[in-house]
C-alpha cells in the first residue's frame, strides 16, 4: 500500500507550508488539493459564470481539464494546458473556490483525480476532506488548526511579503466566512476525521509544527 499523509484544516492553519516541508523531508510528493479547486474556480470566473449558480457550474464543469505536475518539488497546476499556479492566489479566487467546492459535480471530479494521484506515489496531501473522504484509509491523518485572528495575521503577512495591499480586518472576516462555508456545506464538509491527530498551531513556529507532524508520521502504521 502507498504511504499517505492526509493533512486537513481551515485556511491559514499552515497546511501547505508544513505539508510541503514534510513531503520534502520524507521524499513524498506534495499535493495541494486546494489549488485544484482554485483552478476550477478560476475557470468559472473567466467564463463569467455566477459561482452561486450551481446548475450553470455543473453544465460547463466538464470543459475544465485540471492537471498537476511537479517542477523542482513545487506543484504546478494547469487549467486546460495553461499554468495557472500564480493566477489562482488571489482573494477573489479564494472566495470563489470555497463557493464552487460545494457543488457536487465539482467535488466528484476532484475526488477521482486526487485518488488517482495518491495511487501512483507516496503523498502528503492537504485540503479539507482528505482524511474524511479522499483518503479515508490513510494511516496518518493530521488536523491542523489555529485561532482565526492568528490565521488572518499570517495571511496578512503573506500578502505584505508579496507587496500586495491587504486589510487585516477584511482578511479575518473573509477567513471566518470561508471557514463557515467549508464547515457547513452538505458534501465533504471540513471536519476532523475521527482517527486524525489535532494540532493547534496558534502558538507554534512552523519548525515546531513540522517536527510534530514528522513525529506523528513516524508513529504511523507503515513504520
Ligand atoms: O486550501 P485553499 O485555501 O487553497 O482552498 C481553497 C478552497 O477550496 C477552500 O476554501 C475550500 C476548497 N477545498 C475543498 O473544499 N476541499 C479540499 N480538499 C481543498 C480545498
Amino acid at each position: 500500500m502507498r504511504k499517505q499523509i492526509a493533512i486537513d484544516g481551515p485556511a491559514g492553519a499552515g497546511k501547505s507550508t508544513v505539508a510541503r516541508a514534510v513531503a520534502q523531508k520524507l521524499g513524498y510528493v506534495y499535493i495541494d488539493t486546494g489549488a485544484m479547486y482554485r483552478a476550477m474556480a478560476l475557470y468559472f470566473l473567466r467564463k463569467g459564470i455566477d459561482t452561486q449558480d450551481c446548475a450553470a457550474i455543473e453544465a460547463v464543469c466538464d470543459g475544465a481539464d485540471i492537471t498537476i505536475s511537479h517542477e523542482d518539488g513545487e506543484q504546478q497546476v494547469f487549467l486546460n494546458g495553461e499554468n495557472v499556479s500564480k493566477s489562482i492566489r488571489t482573494q477573489e479566487v479564494s472566495q470563489a473556490a470555497s463557493v464552487v467546492s460545494a457543488v457536487p459535480k465539482v467535488r466528484e471530479r476532484m475526488l477521482v483525480l486526487q485518488r488517482r494521484l495518491a495511487q501512483t506515489k507516496d503523498v502528503v496531501m492537504d485540503g479539507r476532506d482528505i482524511g474524511t473522504c479522499v483518503l479515508p484509509d490513510a494511516p496518518c491523518k493530521i488536523f491542523l488548526t489555529a485561532r482565526v485572528s492568528e490565521r488572518a495575521r499570517r495571511r496578512f503577512e503573506e500578502y505584505a511579503a508579496k507587496g500586495e495591499a491587504a486589510d487585516l480586518a477584511t482578511i479575518e472576516r473573509e477567513i471566518a466566512e470561508r471557514d463557515e462555508r467549508d464547515r457547513t456545506r452538505k458534501i465533504s464538509p471540513l471536519r476532523q476525521a475521527q482517527d486524525a491527530v489535532c494540532v493547534d498551531t496558534s502558538d507554534m513556529t512552523i519548525a515546531q509544527v513540522i517536527e510534530r507532524v514528522l513525529a506523528i508520521a513516524g508513529g504511523s502504521a507503515w513504520k
